[in-house]
């Protein structure tokens, strides 16, 4: 008897087993066949839909997310992707994950591959005499040789900080910037439409220092604030001046997309704090780095006490690596190199140009959107006169149609609605930056919708 209920045991793990496995396997084939991300990973990355609005969101695009995963599946054949059912497959253009860059990437291979062994980067310090101490030297110079190369900000005599992404600077730039015995938080405003982490960042700790205060255009208290200052804007893509016209104001400038692909560079910016990072400029947004060039040697300092209090400094082999690929960036640009290899802005110039070609085509071909225009102005660093590429579409749904977000994403287009920033629901921002196979379909589901 004990015999067959150990037999009988074991037959029922193995099945048990079996089914499992199915299971598993099913759900990983059918995530990697459809374009649909893993909705609680994907759907909140930064640049993106963050933090405080996570819970939300999270619950309000759950609800609809279960329904398409089980039911949107890409079909692919051997040539590639099918057409049939293609209206089907949920495209998701809420995040502005950089990936269209990659390609160029793989053909770099060796020339920006890094190795490190275990003995390497082991302190906390990187150099004890520099303001910002976990700072490696190698990626001050690759920061530095990239802007003197493309021209787009001056350095000399600056203060650069390390962050892990210029989010973690921005944070620090406002704790620097907020008195610690100031009579309350410190006003932190931006000209809508902006950047929707903003008053994510600026309130998710609920911190006595600062508080979000809105929209730029409509501040008028007579007190202190900091104003923040996206050029070209993220989501509009627009080039930004400072807008509140009073005389208590500090201003941060976070320049992300100011590079030669989505703006003419005119001149090099020189604005009291500075921030950039490598998401956007080069794409490699998982690294995590970001720079901020400062001019006050105290800002600079707080800063990096911000740093120190928050993450004891910056991973090493995250700054090795942006050093590694802003140095390959900034040897691609070298006139005298250009036969050689292929220059990182031109490639990366001609793809947004051309993106921005077909999306204006495909919105064209219908009544129910459009795009912002931009005037034409001549790059200092290609010589190219164009107008903005911005890595967002700013799209506008025209007519009976309030909520573009909800209208659009009965379409199976995830988009951020307007109201993230500061805007009307009639806008979305959809990003430009994915890959080729997410922006084809776009282009083609936008003209094929007809209410
Ligand atoms: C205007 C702007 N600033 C900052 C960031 C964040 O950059 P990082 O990935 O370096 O934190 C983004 C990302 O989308 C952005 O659009």
């Amino acid at each position: 008897m004990a015999d067959y209920y150990y037999f009988f045991l074991k037959n029922v793990l193995v099945v048990s087993l079996a089914m499992n496995m199915g299971l598993i396997w099913k759900i990983s084939y059918e995530d990697e066949e459809t374009l649909i991300p893993k909705w609680g990973n994907i759907l909140h990355l930064h640049g993106s839909g963050l933090y405080a609005q996570k819970n939300n969101r999270v619950q309000e695009e759950e609800k609809e997310a279960h329904v398409s995963k089980r039911t949107q599946i890409l079909a692919t054949t051997s040539s590639g992707v099918a057409t049939d059912g293609l209206e089907k497959v949920v495209i998701n253009l809420d995040h502005g994950d950089p990936t269209m860059y990659e390609d160029f990437w793989k053909q770099k291979g060796e020339e920006t591959t890094v190795v490190t062994s275990s003995w390497q980067h082991i302190s906390y310090f990187s150099d004890v005499k520099n303001v910002c101490w976990f700072l490696e030297p190698g990626l001050v110079s690759a920061i530095t040789g990239l802007h003197k190369a493309v021209g787009n900000a001056v350095t000399e005599g600056r203060h650069i900080v390390v962050g892990t992404g210029s989010s973690q600077l921005y944070q620090a730039a406002l704790y620097a910037l907020s008195p610690p015995d100031g009579s309350g938080p410190m006003n932190v405003v931006s000209a809508a439409p902006f950047y929707s982490s903003y008053p994510l960042m600026t309130d998710y700790l609920k911190s006595g220092l600062h508080k979000w205060a809105g929209d730029a255009y409509e501040f008028n208290k007579e007190e202190p604030y900091i104003e923040l200052v996206t050029s070209p804007n993220n989501p509009d893509g627009f080039t930004r001046q400072h807008v509140v016209k009073g005389d208590k104001g500090i201003l941060i400038h976070d320049l992300a997309y100011y590079w030669p692909q989505y703006t003419p560079i005119l001149s090099p910016a020189d604005y009291d704090i500075m921030l950039f990072t490598v998401s956007k400029s080069t794409g490699h947004a998982g690294s995590r780095i970001g720079w901020a060039i400062v001019k006050d040697r105290e800002i600079a300092k707080k800063m990096t006490t911000f740093i120190e209090i928050n993450t004891i400094g910056v991973s090493k082999e995250s700054q090795i690596r942006a050093a590694k690929i802003l140095q390959a960036v900034s040897k691609s640009c070298n006139h005298a190199n250009q036969e050689a290899q292929t220059n990182f802005f031109d490639y990366s110039y001609k793809l947004m140009a051309e993106r921005w070609k077909r999306i204006r085509e495909a919105v064209n071909k219908t009544m129910l959107f459009s795009l912002p225009s931009f005037p034409l102005e001549t790059c200092s660093f290609s010589g190219r006169t164009f107008g903005q590429l911005p890595a967002f579409a700013w799209l506008k749904c025209e007519g009976e149609v309030d909520d573009c977000e909800s209208f659009l994403r009965r379409h199976n287009v995830l988009t951020r609605g307007g109201k993230h920033f500061g805007a009307s629901m009639k806008y979305v921002r959809a990003s430009m930056l994915s890959r080729e196979r997410e922006f084809k379909l776009f282009t083609e589901r936008l003209p094929a919708i007809k209410s």
